[in-house]
Parts: structure tokens; sequence; C-alpha cells
């Protein structure tokens, strides 16, 4: 059955068990979950929850061992790697804890790689220009500067403006403040906010801290393997407001 249209991804009784050697990990155990268009989701959960494998089977960065994704009415469990890698280079912003740019070109250069990539693509949108995402993010007075003339929040806001510049259909992000030092995290956090406000991006933040789900408009728990709670905000909070 197809997915509903206002789900952009949907895992349908996802499971994920990891083998190695006489060890076996479950490390999903049975998650159904939709990314719903325009949502901002944060996933919250302790350590060794099943967090980034979630997140991971999301953006198709790793197939899951039973269950069912779809993105809209395609279903992705089955499709094969090409498919997968032309899912991923379309329609996937990924942003992690740390921010893997390249250190020998400029903030601008690293975007622009995402966006030579992305032009390819067979939707027909146009990615939009590095200037423009890294303007997004707060950094365009920045573009020429090298990763190491740059803060750790910037980098990762260089990061953010890569993910983005590609206008994905989804914003995935792994702890994308779990380097940083709160003040340096909250600008991130306005960043991310930003995008999603401008851009309307649905956007799926993985994190440890417990206020940034005030931002969310729906904050889902996973514990063990399992969504263990879903939680609406009713009124989402600007990441200045944030008991941090
Ligand atoms: N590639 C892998 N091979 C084997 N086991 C793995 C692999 N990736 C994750 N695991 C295991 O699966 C479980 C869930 O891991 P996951 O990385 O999804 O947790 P998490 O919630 O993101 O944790 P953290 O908050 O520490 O990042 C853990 O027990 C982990 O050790
Ligand atoms: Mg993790």
């Amino acid at each position: 059955m197809p997915a509903p249209a206002t789900a952009v991804l949907r895992l349908e009784q996802v499971t994920k068990t990891y083998v190695m050697g006489d060890v076996r990990v479950e490390a999903l155990r049975g998650v159904d979950l939709a990314l719903q268009r325009g949502e901002l989701l944060v996933l919250l959960g302790p350590s060794g929850s099943g967090k980034s494998t979630l997140l991971n089977i999301l953006g198709a960065l790793d197939v899951p061992t039973s269950g069912r994704v779809w993105f809209g009415d395609e279903e992705l469990s089955g499709a094969d790697r090409d498919r997968l890698t032309e899912f991923r280079r379309a329609h996937v912003g990924f942003v992690f804890q740390f921010y893997n740019l390249i250190p020998s070109l400029t903030a601008k250069e690293n975007v622009q790689l995402v966006t030579d990539i992305a032009r390819d693509r067979t939707d027909g949108l146009e990615p939009m220009s590095p200037s423009e995402a890294l303007a997004l993010v707060g950094l365009a007075a920045r573009q020429d500067h090298f990763p190491a003339q740059l803060s750790g929040g910037e980098q990762q806001r260089v990061a953010i403006a890569r993910a983005i510049c590609k206008r994905p259909a989804v914003l995935l992000c792994d702890e994308p403040t779990g380097a940083l030092d709160v003040s340096t995290g909250r600008l991130v956090l306005e960043a991310l906010d930003s995008i999603h406000r401008e851009l309307g991006t649905t956007t799926a933040v993985i994190t440890h801290n417990v206020a940034i789900g005030g931002m969310a408009d729906r904050i889902v728990t996973i514990a063990d393997g399992l969504v263990h709670s879903v939680r609406h905000n009713e009124q989402r909070l600007g990441p200045r407001e944030l008991a941090w």
C-alpha cells in the first residue's frame, strides 16, 4: 500500500540486526515512523538506543534487516544500490557531529562540490548557489575562508550549507551540536531553524539534549531499538528561547 501523501519518508516495522561473529545486536526492533512533509522532528534517546541506525536507514545510508522504507509512494527497501545512491544524492542532506569539510577547499568550494554533483539530478530542481546557501547559515562574509580559519560552529554551519544547497527533500542531522559548546551550538540550531522556516525543508535532528526538543514540531523518543514515545509540541520555541 502506498504511503500517505503527507509522509516524505516512512518506516514500516523496520528492524536492523548487526551480526559480528557470535555477537548479534538488535539495533532496531520494529520501528514505525513517518517523517511528515515540512516538519522539524527531534529524535531523543539514550546512547546505543538506535538513533543513528534509524537516521541512516531513513537516509538510505544503510538498509533494514526487515521491514519497509517508503519515499513518498516509492518503496526504497528492495531498491538497488544505484537507485539508493541516486536517492541520497538528489533528496537527502546529511549533517553529522563532525563536519567532514575538505581542509584544502574554502567554505564556498566545499559547498560548490555538492552543487556540482547535484546538478545532474533528474527532478529538475536547480541547486542554490554556494553563496546563497552560506548566506542562509549566516556565513556570507566567510565564504573564502578555509576550514582551519573557521570556528567549530562556523564549520558546522558550512556543513549545513553544503547539505541544503541542493534543496534536499529531507535534512537529516545526527547530533549536529554534539561537539559544540552551548552558545556555539545555539548558532547552529538557529541556522537549522532559519533553513526550516525559509525553505520548509523536512528536518530530523538527533540529539542527547532534551532542551532542543523545544524547537521541534514533534519529539520522538527511541529506547532499546523501539519508538518509546511521540510528543507534539503545542508551541515551538526559537533556539534562543531553549532552556539550555
Ligand atoms: N555497524 C555496526 N556494527 C555493529 N553494531 C552496530 C553498528 N552500528 C551500531 N551498532 C550497534 O547498534 C546499537 C545502536 O547503535 P546506534 O549507533 O544506532 O545508537 P545511538 O542511539 O545513535 O547511540 P549514540 O547516542 O551513542 O550515538 C548499539 O548497540 C551499537 O553498538
Ligand atoms: Mg548515534
